[in-house]
């Protein structure tokens, strides 16, 4: 146990140089220091399965592993075995290599509602292709996107929405427009206020709410009447609600989608996909060709061959159907424990069950950072590292109580700051904060 007034002196330190070199200390805003309690921000030196070992020496349980893309467990045998085999053989050619081949085929049996599918590195350029294939084949500027989902892309169309819009003309921002999630008649209204404008409306199919009944076949019915296309952003449910991707599961094919985080395990893969007649646009077609996913390292070797390891094993063991019960299990026991210290209005565990989150919320019962700050503070000094409660499937059941276990312990300590009216003697420090604000 981390002795929780001494910190993690030598991550501190090091979380010091890395601001003095990278802008914001992380190579990725999400991971800041920020977002962890004051001297309690650990620099991971190596993982393996669903555990990592920080600089200071220490063991954590891990959520969310790599911002959710690390699904099988850090350093998966087979991932890895795969892997290796590629790096030995070249992993960057002047022309196309067989592998290529072999994970389009593997990934359009996987995704059977896609009929053509360009791999990448990130699900940002996947979306953003989504977006430019959309103005293209539709001939119209603008994109509509769900507001209360919380990121899509690193291109200007879509952080021009956000507080951190600095350097992106409004210009831009303007083609952006925002819909709320599962609101048919709400779109409907976007749609004839912008008519003929609007390209594509890209969503999540599902995040912390279930899609209300009815709701995804309104959207391809309203977007197809309305002359634009659906796109369905599968970055985090394409390998977490099903083997098939949300699509799959509530059985809605959008006209385009994409895949990415988890296809890898942590390796750098994404996909988008979709009806052939849009996706030849990229490619041989009469008509003007549009600039659909060409980077240097698109078709890197060793990430195709992640990405096949990882949807064989998908299929062949039922890696969502795991993913499902240990967050059902997970999340039942926090229910427990967080009832039991009286704290179950403030703990708040939401989504589902492979992608569970947790809201902490003050006696007012508004989101708190105080409070978050706090929860995570008693989390981390006892050995588990959740900014969410997304699980891998690397987690045995034992590992799960053990959290549970913990986390009966941080409600405890949640429930005294509440009687007290006050968290911060628990806080240790400033308070962690969102990615998405205006200054630092
Ligand atoms: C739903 C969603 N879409 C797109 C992205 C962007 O993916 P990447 O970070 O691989 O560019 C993310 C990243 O967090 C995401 O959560």
């Amino acid at each position: 146990m981390i002795d929780i007034d001494h910190g993690l002196p030598l991550s501190s330190e090091l979380n010091a140089h890395l601001h003095r070199m990278v802008p914001g200390g992380a190579h990725t805003y999400a991971k800041g220091d920020d977002q962890y309690p004051e001297g309690l921000a650990p620099v991971i030196a190596h993982g393996r399965g669903a555990r990592v070992w920080d600089v200071d020496g220490n063991e954590y349980l891990e959520y969310g592993s790599g911002l959710r893309s690390v699904s099988l467990g850090h350093a998966h045998p087979r991932v890895i075995e795969a892997v290796r085999h590629e790096l030995d053989r070249g992993t960057n050619f002047v022309r196309p290599s067989a592998i290529e081949i072999d994970a389009a085929e593997r990934f359009l049996e996987m995704v059977p509602t896609a009929e053509m599918v360009k791999f990448a590195k990130n699900g940002s350029d996947a979306t953003t292709a989504a977006v430019r294939l959309a103005r293209a084949s539709t001939n119209r500027p603008m994109v509509a996107l769900c507001g209360d989902q919380p990121f899509f892309s690193t291109d200007d169309w879509f952080i021009g929405t956000t507080p951190m819009s600095a350097g992106i003309p409004a210009q831009i921002a303007e083609l952006t427009a925002l819909f709320p999630y599962g609101d048919l008649a709400a779109v409907d209204r976007l749609l004839n206020q912008y008519e003929g404008q609007i390209a594509c409306l890209v969503l999540e199919p599902a995040a912390q709410r279930e899609p209300p009944p009815g709701y995804l076949d309104g959207l391809l019915e309203i977007t197809h009447r309305n002359g634009c296309l659906l796109v369905f952003d599968e970055n985090i449910t394409g390998f977490r609600w099903s083997e098939s991707g949300a699509q799959g599961l509530y059985g809605v094919v959008p006209d385009l989608s994409i895949f990415g985080k988890a296809l890898g395990n942590g390796f750098a893969v994404s996909a988008l996909a979709g009806r052939r007649e849009l996706m030849e646009l990229g490619g041989r077609r009469e008509s003007d060709r549009v600039f659909l996913l060409s980077t240097t390292h698109g078709a890197e070797t060793h990430s195709l061959a992640a990405a096949m390891a990882v949807m064989a094993t998908y299929a062949e063991e039922g890696v969502t159907s795991q993913l499902h019960a240990l967050g059902e299990r997970l999340a039942a026991g926090v229910r427990e424990v967080a009832c039991a210290a009286g704290v179950e209005e403030h703990v708040v565990v939401r989504g589902r069950a492979s992608n569970l989150v947790f809201a902490t919320l003050d006696d007012q019962h508004e989101p708190s950072q105080d409070y978050r700050t706090l929860f995570m503070r008693q989390l981390i000094v006892n050995g588990v590292l959740a900014p969410s409660l997304v699980v891998s499937s690397a987690l045995t059941e034992a590992d799960i109580d053990r959290t549970i276990q913990v986390i009966a312990q941080a409600c405890v300590v949640y429930r005294k700051a509440l009687e007290a009216g006050d968290p911060t003697p628990w806080m240790g420090g400033r308070p962690v904060v969102p990615v998405f604000r205006r200054l630092s």
